[in-house]
């Protein structure tokens, strides 16, 4: 099939490596020259989909990145996977996906099936896709995109795959398409179902992240190891999950995604008060860090030389969006801290860039990536760890 992917990003990319690898043509449209360009001189810029993989796709004809809108016109496939972030009063913003339904509407003369990837409430396949593009007889899918960056176990090929249509024939077009590189197909009884069950999982994971994060000042405050705690609770073999405190959460999906179903659950009037008070919880996380290290450094870290480790917001990954470290970095300045960082994965950062690990007055342990070394780290006379991962060091 002749595949075009709106969004070259985490999503975009990853779904066209794979459509490719089934022996699909895949065209990859991207509004961000730059973005283009690299990819199109074979220059990934994700974990997971390496330089020669691309180049390999690019060279045998099946992957081509472009900003040429009329590469959409003529393709059987076009998956949306553009972002969808907050706006400034945390509601959900649209305009990138009504942006991509426009692109379709304004360009694409011969009916494809038309599959929304992106992240969204239910409803937006077809009321805020499907409505806004007239004239040609597309068919409409909603298949959430699940992929977890920077993990190994699970990726595209074997993370299963819901499909929900506004239509059967819809349904089976989207099976043809992705049973080439998913291994396991779910079909749902709308796009309804299939947008909320992403957003659910999000939510899920959010609320229980806030559950342990406030389970671990709890068990502080009691004089326990909260880590000790969870690592007891989870040798029950059914009916519990572990989750890992940390020093809140970041990335495009956790700290945004719940937000989309607060936001339609305020329509129907059904208030999502787990979503808000996690929320609270989450962003609060940071100040409680700060907290924990002037406590742990005598009561004050005026003047102290301080190095934050890792500001990506998980282990290998280079991703910074909504990252806790820039809370974690800007509270500890407050208090009169020089600080500075290292995270050769991020190399540069909110204009600055990242400094050799060598021995400080405090190291806080924000996310550790790979190769990253605990001694380099306990160089520094106090450490504070959110990670759980270094053994003797004070934390979360
Ligand atoms: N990153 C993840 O781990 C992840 C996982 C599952 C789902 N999602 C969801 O997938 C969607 C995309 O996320 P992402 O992480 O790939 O975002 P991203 O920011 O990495 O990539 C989005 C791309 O879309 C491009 N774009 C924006 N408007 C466009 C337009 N009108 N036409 C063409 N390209 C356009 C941007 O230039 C960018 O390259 C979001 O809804 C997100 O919530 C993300």
């Amino acid at each position: 099939m002749r595949i075009a992917i709106i969004g070259q990003g985490y999503v975009g990319l990853t779904i066209a490596v794979g459509a490719a690898g089934a022996g699909h043509k895949v065209v990859g449209f991207d509004v961000n020259d730059g973005l283009v360009a690299h990819l199109s001189a074979g220059q990934s810029h994700i974990e997971g989909i390496s330089d020669s993989e691309l180049i390999g796709f690019i060279a045998a004809g099946s992957y081509a990145a472009s900003t040429d809108v009329s590469v959409l016109d003529g393709s059987d496939v076009i998956v949306i996977a553009v972002p969808t972030p907050l706006d400034a009063q945390r509601n959900p913003d649209l305009s990138f996906v009504h942006a991509a339904a426009d692109l379709i509407q304004n360009n694409v003369k011969s009916p494809a099936l038309i599959i929304n990837e992106s992240t969204s409430y239910p409803g937006t396949l077809r009321n805020e896709i499907a409505t806004r593009i007239t004239g040609v007889d597309h068919l409409y899918a909603s298949s959430p995109e699940r992929v977890d960056p920077g993990n190994s176990e699970w990726g595209t090929k074997n993370t299963p795959r819901l499909i929900g249509g506004l239509t059967p024939a819809a349904v089976a077009k989207a099976r043809a398409f992705y049973r080439g590189f998913c291994d396991s197909i779910i079909e749902v009884s709308s796009p309804e179902v299939a947008e909320a069950a992403k957003i659910f999982e999000n939510t899920f994971r959010q609320v229980n992240i806030a559950l342990v994060n406030e389970f671990a000042q709890i068990a502080d405050a009691l004089g326990i190891s909260g880590r000790e705690v969870l690592d007891a609770a989870a040798t029950k073999p059914y009916g519990f999950m572990p989750f890992n405190p940390g020093p809140g959460v970041g990335g495009h999906c956790i700290p945004v995604d719940p937000s989309y179903l607060a936001h339609v659950a305020n329509q129907v009037g059904v208030p999502a008060t787990f979503i808000k008070r996690a929320n609270e919880v989450n962003l609060a996380m940071p100040a409680y860090v700060v907290k924990r290290v002037v406590a742990g450094a005598g009561g004050s870290i005026n003047g102290e030389n301080v190095v934050v480790v890792g500001v990506s917001y998980k282990s290998n990954v280079a991703d910074t969006r909504e990252t806790p470290a820039a809370v974690v970095i800007d509270l500890l300045r407050e208090q009169g801290a020089t600080v500075t960082w290292h995270d050769d994965l991020v190399g540069s950062w909110r204009g600055e860039i990242s400094t050799p690990l060598t021995a400080h007055d405090i190291a806080v342990v924000v996310t550790k990536h790979d190769g990253v070394s605990d001694a380099a780290i306990k160089a520094s006379k106090y450490v504070f760890d959110c990670t759980g991962t270094i053994a003797g060091a004070d934390g979360i």
